[in-house]
């Protein structure tokens, strides 16, 4: 099956209303012709709507960084799934290596979350890799068979059918270590495997599983040949929209 690739850039904790509408405004205009490759530009929560307007009829679309699990109600600090809809968000990426690390996101709540964006109409992106220690121990595999079946428990394969995976080791995030292309290859593998056999041969098929950590304009050709690889997650390198344009504008023709 042929899964339209996807290119989203994490825009973390960076960039004010104004900076974002710049970029997202550069992205657009220089990827206008683009139509085989589906753009996300995920901004902080409040330069969603800017950004939404900015790229409005163009190929590039918007998404969140995080949600609440709840659809509403006293928490403090939170944003809901319809917020995030109004707001102009398509996607959101739920349970980032940073959010759980840095703020304790659990399996479980992901999961939650998971529910909260599909339920609201948002298409989520769960994020799962493993850490450094994860790897060197040889518990690659249990990590992500952990983080897939705890992560997406309960739903059935009808459900899921707008997810996208992301894998992205913690220890290639940030640190200009890509993971080879050898060990992408072979967990990318394994995660179709894994979605076929906790959902369905069709859903595997269908599910984009996109690639994160330190990905740049001169690694991506490369990864994009990996046959399970159908994007990739950009952090630091879609923060410029020049270098963003290099990845999105990959060479597809290998
Ligand atoms: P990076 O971040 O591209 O800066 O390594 C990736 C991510 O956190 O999604």
């Amino acid at each position: 099956m042929k899964r339209m690739p996807m290119i989203a850039g994490n825009w973390k904790m960076f960039k004010t209303g104004p900076q974002a509408v710049d970029t997202a405004a550069q992205v657009s205009a220089a990827c206008r012709d683009v139509t085989d490759v589906q753009i996300m530009i995920a901004p902080a929560f409040v330069s969603l709507p800017l950004v939404a307007a900015t790229v409005k009829d163009t190929p590039v679309c918007v998404g969140a960084q995080n949600l609440h699990f709840e659809a509403q109600g006293a928490f403090t600090g939170e944003i809901s799934a319809d917020m995030l809809i109004a707001a102009g968000a398509e996607y959101v990426i739920i349970g980032h290596s940073e959010r759980r690390q840095y703020f304790f996101e659990t399996d479980e709540m992901v999961c939650r979350k998971i529910s909260a964006a599909l339920s609201g109409g948002l298409k989520p992106i769960l994020c799962i890799g493993e850490t450094e220690t994860q790897r060197d121990r040889g518990e690659t595999f249990l990590t992500l068979d952990k983080q897939v079946s705890d992560g997406l428990q309960g739903f059935g394969p009808e459900e899921l059918q707008d997810l996208v995976l992301a894998y992205e080791p913690v220890w290639a995030i940030g640190t200009g270590k890509s993971a080879s292309a050898q060990q992408v290859e072979e967990v990318h593998q394994y995660l179709r495997s894994l979605l076929e056999k906790q959902f369905s041969f069709d859903l595997a098929q269908a599910i984009r599983v996109l690639y994160g950590g330190s990905v740049k304009p001169e690694n991506i050709n490369e990864l994009m040949r990996i046959t399970d690889v159908d994007g990739a997650l950009v952090g630091g390198a879609s923060l410029d929209a020049d270098t963003f344009t290099k990845i999105i504008k990959f060479d597809n023709t290998l």
